[in-house]
């Protein structure tokens, strides 16, 4: 489910947010392997302030390994770890209690020390709509409980999922906004789906991720779709489009009169991009 976030919106949900922080000891921030910049709340530091942060990159089945690392890489220069996972399979999730204890193991022995023993770790998954945090609670809770309303304000009486003995996770995630102000980031994050089709044109979107496709993966392009000749070095916007008729020929896209129906070649292109079809692909990487 997607929301249209208005002011009113960003005002609520940060506040249920800061709520929430207030009950944990470290924060889950939850992002898309594919768009860790652009799956990002603009205003996650100033949010989540000192508290100890593990950010986890979702959706890593669908993204290029490669740059997945060198994501990992760049968050470790700021000191934030992160790991990769894939909520949908469960892929290294099980490594996420072990890392948030390690996180926190200095502060518990420094209790411990003074004689006070302390309650079980609790942690709290902070993430934008769509980026898998009901999926990762379902499956750290090992049960299907998360029934995510995606709006600020719907509220459900909240419970700690125990994680074994030691920690303990906020059913109800926290949800937060993306960023809007740049038009590069709304492309990206419409072509992996995680705002709704009509907020932009479709055709513009896949224009947006065919331009990144040729550039970075033209290989993958070319066997999906059986092209020949993708010319070399940057395009001339007429020709990325022709390569998007080509497709749409390829795969009977075609309106009455025989001409491509290129709305139609466009869904095409953002469904087979979206479901990991085309390859493993990434639409950013540190670098941009
Ligand atoms: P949210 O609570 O953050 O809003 O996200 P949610 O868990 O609902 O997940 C959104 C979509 O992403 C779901 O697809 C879910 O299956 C998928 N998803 C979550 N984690 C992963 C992952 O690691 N890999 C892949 N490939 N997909 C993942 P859906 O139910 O099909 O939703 P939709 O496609 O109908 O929007």
């Amino acid at each position: 489910m997607t929301i249209q976030w208005f002011p009113g919106h960003m005002t609520r949900a940060r506040r249920e947010i800061e709520a929430k922080l207030k009950l944990i000891d470290v924060v889950i921030e939850l992002l898309d392997a594919r768009i860790p910049l652009s799956s990002r709340n603009p205003m996650i530091d100033e949010i989540v302030k000192s508290k100890p942060r593990l950010v986890l990159l979702n959706k890593t089945d669908l993204a290029d390994g490669a740059v997945t690392q060198e994501w990992v890489d760049y968050f470790a220069r700021q000191e934030l770890q992160a790991l990769p996972i894939d909520a949908a399979t469960g892929t290294r999730v099980k490594e996420i209690p072990v890392r948030l204890k390690q996180m926190l193991a200095e502060k518990r022995e420094k209790l411990i020390a003074k004689g006070v023993n302390p309650r079980a770790i609790r942690t709290l998954i902070v993430g934008i709509p769509n980026v898998g945090k009901s999926t990762l609670i379902n499956r750290l809770a090992g049960r299907n409980i998360a029934a995510t309303g995606d709006k600020p304000g719907v509220t459900k009486g909240q419970q700690w999922i125990k994680m074994g003995s030691e920690l303990e996770l906020l059913d109800t995630p926290g949800i937060l906004w993306p960023k809007f102000e740049d038009q590069n980031v709304g492309y990206r994050l419409a072509a992996t789906g995680a705002i709704k089709d009509d907020l932009l044109y479709t055709e513009d979107v896949a224009f947006f991720a065919m331009k990144h496709l040729i550039a970075r993966y033209p290989a993958f392009l070319a066997a999906r779709y059986d092209l020949k000749e993708l010319p070399e070095g940057e395009l001339e916007a007429d020709q990325i489009v022709q390569i998007m008729e080509q497709i749409g020929r390829r795969r009977g896209c075609i309106q009455s009169g025989g001409s491509v129906n290129l709305e139609k070649a466009s869904m095409l292109i953002l469904r087979e991009l979206r479901a990991g079809t085309i390859g493993r692909i990434t639409m950013e990487t540190p670098e941009d």
